[in-house]
C-alpha cells in the first residue's frame, strides 16, 4: 500500500534527490570553496541505509529519484547501488546529475543497471574558461562523457549551464547553438548563493531574461515550447528548426516553488526540505539507533508536512549550513 505524501500547502511530494557523496573530482567556483574538507565515510549513509530509505520513500509514493553529489560517480560500488535502487517497486524514473568526467567508463554499465538518463554540467565550450570555472577540469573529458552517455542511451540528455558573470555569461550562445544539431536540452541556471560562496554568487547572478536576450541577439527569436509542466523548473524554449531545446531555470528572478514536489536526502543522511532553506531533519541518527520502518515513516511524513513554501533570497535569507556540493542541487 502506497501512502502518498503531501505538505501543508497541498503539494504532492514524490521526487527524491539523493546526494551520494559530498566529494567531487572538480571544484567549481560557485559550488565549493577551493579548500574544503569532505565528510568521513562513517558520517555518510552506507549502501544498505540508502536502500532502506529508498524502500521507505517508495512506500510513501516517491516514484522519481535523482542521484547527485558532490559527484555521484566517484562513489564506490555505484553501479550495484543503481541496480538495487531501480529494482525497488514503485521507482519508475532514475536519473543522475554528473560532471560527466567518469561517464566514458560508467555510461554503459549504469544504463545496464537501470539508470534512465543523465544531466551533465557544462558551463562553457571554451577549454580555458572551463578550466578556470572548475579550477582544473578538462573540457574534452566532459565532451567524451556526453558522447558516452548518448551512445549508451542515457537519454534525453540534458546539459546544465550555471551562468556566472565574469566567467561564462557570453558563452551561452555557443551552448544554445548545440541544440540546432543535437536533440539535447541545454538548461541555463541562475546562480544561487550558499554560505561560503554567497558573496561571490550574489554579485555574479545573471538573470534568465538577460541570458535569453543574449541568445536571441545572436541566434534569432526563441519559440516557447507549449505544454510546460509546472513541476519542471526549466521553462522550455526552442531555436527555430532546432533538434533540441533550451530550458531556463530562474530560481532567483522567477521562483517555481508552487510546483515543487522535491525533497533531498543529503549524503550524511539529513532530509533537506528545500534547496534554499537550511531546515533539515536527521534520518541517519534514528536509523542507527534502531528505529523501525514505521517510526522512520512517521519522521519522514511529519518532516515533509513542514516543507517550506519558498526561498527567502529576496529577503537576504541565504542558506548557510551547506554549499551546493553537500546538498546535491
Ligand atoms: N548555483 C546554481 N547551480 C549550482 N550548481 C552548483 N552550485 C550552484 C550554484 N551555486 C549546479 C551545478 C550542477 C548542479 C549539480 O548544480 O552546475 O549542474
Ligand atoms: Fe563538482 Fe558539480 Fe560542484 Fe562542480 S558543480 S564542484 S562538478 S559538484
Amino acid at each position: 500500500m502506497v501512502e502518498p505524501m503531501f505538505d501543508q500547502y497541498g503539494r504532492h511530494i514524490h521526487y527524491l534527490r539523493i546526494s551520494l557523496t559530498d566529494a567531487c573530482n572538480l571544484r567549481c567556483v560557485y559550488c565549493m570553496p577551493e579548500h574544503i574538507t569532505f565528510r568521513r565515510r562513517e558520517e555518510l549513509l552506507n549502501d544498505e541505509e540508502i536502500l532502506r530509505l529508498v524502500r521507505i520513500f517508495a512506500s510513501l509514493g516517491v516514484d522519481k529519484i535523482r542521484l547527485t553529489g558532490g559527484e555521484p560517480t566517484i562513489r564506490p560500488r555505484l553501479v550495484e547501488l543503481v541496480r538495487q535502487i531501480k529494482q525497488v517497486p514503485g521507482i519508475r524514473d532514475l536519473a543522475m546529475t554528473t560532471n560527466g568526467l567518469l561517464l566514458p567508463e560508467l555510461a554503459f554499465p549504469l544504463k545496464q543497471a537501470g539508470l534512465d538518463r543523465v544531466n551533465i554540467s557544462i558551463d562553457t565550450l571554451n577549454p580555458e574558461k572551463f578550466h578556470a570555472i572548475t579550477r582544473w577540469g578538462r573540457l574534452e573529458d566532459v565532451w567524451a562523457g556526453i558522447n558516452a552517455a548518448e551512445a549508451a542511451g542515457l537519454t534525453p540528455i540534458k546539459l546544465n549551464c550555471v551562468v556566472t558573470r565574469g566567467f561564462n555569461e557570453g558563452d551561452v550562445v555557443d551552448l544554445a547553438r548545440l541544440t540546432l544539431e543535437h536533440p539535447w536540452e541545454v538548461r541555463f541556471i541562475e546562480l544561487m548563493p550558499f554560505g561560503g560562496v554567497a558573496e561571490f554568487a550574489q554579485s555574479a547572478v545573471v538573470t534568465s531574461d538577460e541570458t535569453r536576450a543574449r541568445i536571441e541577439a545572436a541566434l534569432g527569436p526563441l519559440e516557447e515550447v507549449p505544454g510546460y509542466d509546472l513541476r519542471d523548473p526549466a521553462r522550455p524554449y526552442r531555436l527555430p528548426g532546432a533538434k533540441g531545446r533550451l530550458g531556463f531555470i530562474d530560481t532567483i528572478s522567477n521562483p517555481f516553488c508552487e510546483g515543487c514536489g522535491r525533497i533531498r536526502l543529503t549524503a550524511d543522511g539529513k532530509l533537506r526540505l528545500c534547496l534554499l532553506r537550511d531546515k533539515e531533519v536527521d534520518l541517519l541518527t534514528p536509523m542507527r539507533e534502531g528505529a523501525d520502518d514505521e517510526a522512520m515513516k512517521e519522521i519522514i511524513v511529519r518532516a515533509v508536512w513542514e516543507k517550506p513554501w519558498g526561498h527567502g533570497l529576496a529577503k537576504k535569507v541565504i542558506p548557510q549550513l551547506r554549499v551546493m556540493s553537500q546538498i546535491g542541487g
